[in-house]
């Protein structure tokens, strides 16, 4: 097995049968060895560094129904809220004063936020932070809109594709979500000219071994800048609520499999895995991952945010996370950095700018 490790960092690909023997196959020693080459990998690309995002959760209304996902519009337990231009620009601002210079501006498939008035806000905060890069995660739009919202300047886009398999995404949405929508989407972007974001969840209901194989292609082919896993876990109020969540180490071995597949990938240790355990983005750090997103969103909505059960950081200020997560990076050797962090094959262009 570890063959087919060297075999990855050297060529970047395994057949889907050979990723599914690893995952198989997967023990501790397999790990350790593979998250040695993984930090291998990252260290040569980015050194001891890690990234750091701010994320603004700034609404929690969504049209969709995905079965995993606490706010979903079927929830009617979550209270609802969605921030003011205002309050986010107030979020922008306290977290540029803590030295962020992405902004991640995610919310549910809120029809109150136009195309119009989220370009308007991209716009207000390209002019305000014009050093500062604007990540969007606001879900599935048609092509002219992406070409709206990147000419309104934002930078970057993440939009999960949750499973690469049309059986298994049909299986985590209801019919009117296809799989086919959310991969146009995902190539509309990356055409556009966005730095994009993929993923998906790791132990969601029915997924098997051959599915996250799937993924590992669909994310190979689709090359994107940035991708985004992290575990399943179940929230109490969804038809998932009593599944198993997705487990820490299937996760991290996920990490360093990407890592060696796309070694310049900004890889996140995603909050999901920071809920599970509690160095969980630590450990993602150790497997091979580069980013942590902390939050900037105002404390009082912090827990209506409610993807999934026991989420973390909901009772904390967003200068409490940027400490907190500066001094467990520094409990790893690695020091965070508040650059706009873009992908290599991007940086000449926004140096440009
Ligand atoms: N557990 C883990 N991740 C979840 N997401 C949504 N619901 C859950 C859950 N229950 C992830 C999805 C989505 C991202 C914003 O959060 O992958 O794309
Ligand atoms: Fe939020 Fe640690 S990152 S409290």
């Amino acid at each position: 097995m570890k063959q087919l490790i060297d075999r990855l960092e050297r060529e970047h690909i395994l057949t889907q049968q050979e990723f599914i023997a690893l995952l198989e196959k997967r023990n501790k020693t397999l790990a350790a060895y593979l998250f040695e080459r993984a930090v291998a990998v990252r260290k040569a690309v980015y050194g001891n560094t890690v990234y750091l995002r701010g994320l603004i959760e700034f609404t929690n209304y969504c049209k969709n129904d995905c079965y995993y996902c606490g706010i979903r519009r079927s929830n009617g337990n979550v209270p609802r809220y969605r921030l003011t231009e205002e309050e986010i620009l107030s979020c922008c601002e306290s977290g540029y004063t803590l030295g962020f210079r992405t902004f991640v501006l995610q919310g549910g498939e809120d029809g109150a936020f136009s195309v119009p008035r989220l370009c308007s806000l991209v716009r207000q905060i390209k002019e305000r932070f014009p050093d500062c890069a604007v990540t969007l995660s606001v879900g599935e739009f048609p092509r002219a809109d992406y070409e709206a919202m990147f000419a309104a300047g934002a930078d970057r886009y993440l939009l999960r594709h949750e499973t690469a398999s049309a059986d298994h995404y049909r299986r985590l949405h209801p019919s009117n979500q296809t799989p086919e929508n959310r991969k146009r989407c995902l190539q509309d972007l990356k055409d556009i000219g966005f730095q994009v974001g993929c993923g998906m969840m790791v132990g969601s209901p029915g997924q098997t071994l051959a599915n996250l194989a799937e993924d590992l292609h669909f994310i190979y082919e689709l090359r994107p800048q940035m991708v985004g896993i992290g575990p399943f876990i179940p929230q109490h109020d969804t038809p998932f609520g009593g599944e198993p969540a997705g487990t820490l180490e299937e996760t991290l071995f996920l990490l360093g499999l990407l890592r060696l597949m796309l070694p310049q990938v900004l890889l996140p240790a995603t909050t999901a895995l920071g809920t599970i355990h509690p160095r969980g983005r630590e450990l993602g750090i150790l497997a091979g991952a580069n980013v942590c997103m902390p939050n900037l969103s105002p404390v009082p909505v912090r827990e209506k945010y409610a993807l999934y059960d026991h989420k973390i950081c909901t009772g904390d200020e967003a200068a409490e996370c940027r400490q907190c997560l500066q001094s467990r990076m520094a409990s790893i050797g690695y020091t965070t950095v508040v650059s706009r962090g873009d992908h290599p094959d991007f940086q000449r262009k926004s140096e440009r700018n």
